[in-house]
């Protein structure tokens, strides 16, 4: 199978193929999820959340989700691998937000950076970034890097005001050089009329089925996931709880080790 590339992915809209995306934050993962046949991984920095159990996105570093990057790279040999960029490693100036997405892609193994925002906020960075010939993918909607300005983890784009400048964003996203945008818990609409607007892929997470593709946190459909968007695929959670619980009993029973695990 021939790896996925940016050229790639754009294609299979216009192909009318949907295009599947999950978050990875390590080798084992990726391996799996790439094994399977996504098209792309996200080095989400949800990291901060799922894997470090922190309450928000902000706290991760370039250097923490680099490390995490790596190891996702080292697993992924098909498909596409898009690193998020940190917050604060793209809105103190085009020249930090070149650096910190050159690292990603140079010592990373990433293919190219997600950043959340406006054109009218983030535009600048994304512009350097492309001239660094990174490719960039956008992400509008309830960006949680702007926790804070929002008050909380809340649907967007639920006001008439709030809908056009989310249509203009994309637009503006698209004319600027993304190669894809990110729309994150918007009304389903909304997330149709902005696909159908565009003509590279728009993918939906919380944005109903009319986008190009949908991406979910991978511990979202595995058993951990909490929110409405998500579905549980298989309950690992669940698995692991129990296989834990069986090897303890079996210590503490003194059947485990029995014969058969002994060198003779
Ligand atoms: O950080 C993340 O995991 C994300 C997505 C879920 C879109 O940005």
């Amino acid at each position: 199978m021939a790896r996925m590339t940016v050229p790639r992915f754009v294609a299979k809209k216009a192909a009318g193929e949907k295009l599947a995306l999950l978050t990875a934050y390590d080798f084992p993962f990726a391996l799996i999820i790439d094994e399977a046949g996504i098209d792309a991984i996200l080095v989400g920095d949800s990291c901060a959340m799922t894997v470090m159990g922190r309450e928000t996105t902000l706290g991760i570093t370039v250097d923490e989700l680099l490390h995490h990057t790596k190891t996702v790279a080292a697993g992924a040999s098909n498909c596409l691998v898009i690193a998020d960029l940190p917050f604060m490693s793209y809105q103190i100036s085009p020249e930090e937000a070149v650096r910190n997405a050159g690292r990603f892609v140079a010592e990373g193994g990433a293919h190219c950076v997600k950043l959340e925002g406006p054109p009218r906020r983030i535009g600048r960075a994304i512009h350097a970034i492309l001239d660094a010939d990174i490719p960039v993918m956008g992400h509008l909607g309830l960006t949680p890097q702007s926790i804070h300005q929002f008050g909380g983890f809340k649907v967007q784009g639920r006001d008439k005001a709030a809908r056009e400048q989310m249509k203009l964003d994309a637009l503006e996203l698209e004319k600027i050089g993304c190669f894809g945008v990110v729309l994150e818990c918007v009304p389903p609409d909304l997330a149709q009329e902005i696909s159908a607007s565009l003509s590279i892929p728009v993918i939906g997470i919380g944005a109903g089925s009319g986008c190009d593709g949908q991406i979910l946190v991978i511990y979202d459909i595995l058993g951990w996931g909490k929110t409405r968007f998500s579905k549980t695929f298989a309950d690992v959670r669940g698995l692991l709880s129990s296989a834990v619980g069986d090897y303890i009993r079996e210590v503490k029973s003194e059947t485990f080790p029995a014969k058969e695990h002994e060198y003779q």
